[in-house]
């Protein structure tokens, strides 16, 4: 079995066996809404319909990128982007490294549904493959969009780390400028800030994951795996929602939330922080260890129940109208 291959069956047996969630909260519980003890509006006809990267969707929801590359990832990755396409749901897969490295590799990342996919690469990848390449690796996939992933600090912690991140934001201006697909910039889990939203922008990313801190420590993971100082760092970075504030304020791409988002009231908070898209791994990940397909539909329609309970409590028939929900001071 190569490196990369073993590596990503690691991350998804710690990621669930282990305690790797940050001590620190994402920062939504400090966000509440106006509460409407009247309605005037018929729950059942509010609409989570949104439109992302020129693609219909039936709920503003994705499950962010986590594996590819290992056995036990053709499973998971299928089951999930089924249970993705028929909620009408983004489903991403995670990094293709491994299937850059070896090809038979590919079909545990193949699982187009007929729904939104996205492929996965790390951005300290595009120093060593070219964008030719990364658009095969796409193509073979056939992804509607490609999540380029910024994990700094999981690279500083892990043994086998790849540290000199000089001329990273050149290679993604250039990945930009010559992929057929959009590009996402994204976050593992410690947050994207306003500064580095600004150069991503620049470069020509087509929208962000912040996936701040909150949820999964990348940093716990790799101290499980290493023993290293990672759990030193286990609530490194900027909580989801304080992150999603610096990139709304700075720029005008669309913006996913991600990174420690548990439930529909978390989304809905989120939106109405200026996210087109709430995004979740680790859950989804679980559900679909515990039930396979139906365990992650069943989560998915609790967080559409949730979200449209909280656009009901705000008079918000649409997702519009719960970006301009009052808050309370
Ligand atoms: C098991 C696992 C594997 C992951 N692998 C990747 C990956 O390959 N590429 C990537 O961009 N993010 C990866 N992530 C990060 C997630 O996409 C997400 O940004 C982060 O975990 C925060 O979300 P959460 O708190 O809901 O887990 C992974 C997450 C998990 C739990």
């Amino acid at each position: 079995m190569q490196e990369t291959e073993k590596r990503k069956m690691e991350h998804v047996e710690v990621a669930l066996k282990e305690d790797v969630h940050t001590t620190a909260s994402n920062g939504f519980e400090k966000i509440r809404f106006l509460h409407y003890a009247l309605p005037e509006l018929d729950y059942s006809k509010i609409s989570l319909e949104t439109t992302f990267l020129g693609k219909k969707l039936s709920a503003p929801f994705m499950v962010t990128g986590m594996t590819g590359g290992c056995t036990e990832a053709e499973k998971i990755n299928s089951e999930m982007a089924g249970a993705c396409a028929e909620e009408g749901i983004i489903f991403a897969v995670g990094s293709q490294r491994a299937m850059l490295e070896d090809k038979s590799l590919k079909k545990t990342y193949a699982v187009k549904k007929g729904a939104f996919l996205c492929g996965n690469i790390g951005a300290y990848q595009l120093k060593k493959y070219s964008p030719k390449q990364i658009q095969s690796a796409i193509d073979d996939i056939r992804a509607d969009a490609l999540c380029v992933h910024l994990n700094p600090l999981q690279e500083a912690i892990q043994k086998e780390g790849d540290t000199d991140w000089t001329g990273v934001l050149e290679k993604i201006t250039i990945l930009c400028r010559e992929l057929s697909v959009p590009v996402v910039a994204k976050e593992v889990g410690s947050g994207i800030n306003g500064e580095v939203a600004r150069e991503l922008e620049k470069a020509g990313c087509n929208a962000l994951d912040v996936s701040g801190l909150g949820g999964t420590s990348w940093s716990a993971v790799e101290h499980y795996r290493s023993g290293r100082s990672g759990d030193v760092f286990r609530d490194w970075g900027l909580p989801t929602a304080e992150a999603l504030k610096q990139c709304s304020n700075a720029v005008r791409i669309p913006l996913i939330a991600a990174g420690g988002m548990r439930n529909g009231l978390e989304a809905a908070k989120a939106i109405r922080l200026g996210a087109s898209i709430a995004g979740a791994a680790a859950p989804f990940l679980e559900a679909q260890q515990e039930g396979g397909p139906a365990e992650v539909k069943k989560l998915i329609k609790k967080w559409k129940h949730e979200l449209k309970t909280a656009m009901f409590l705000t008079r918000s028939k649409n997702l519009g109208e719960l970006r301009k929900a009052k808050l309370l001071e």
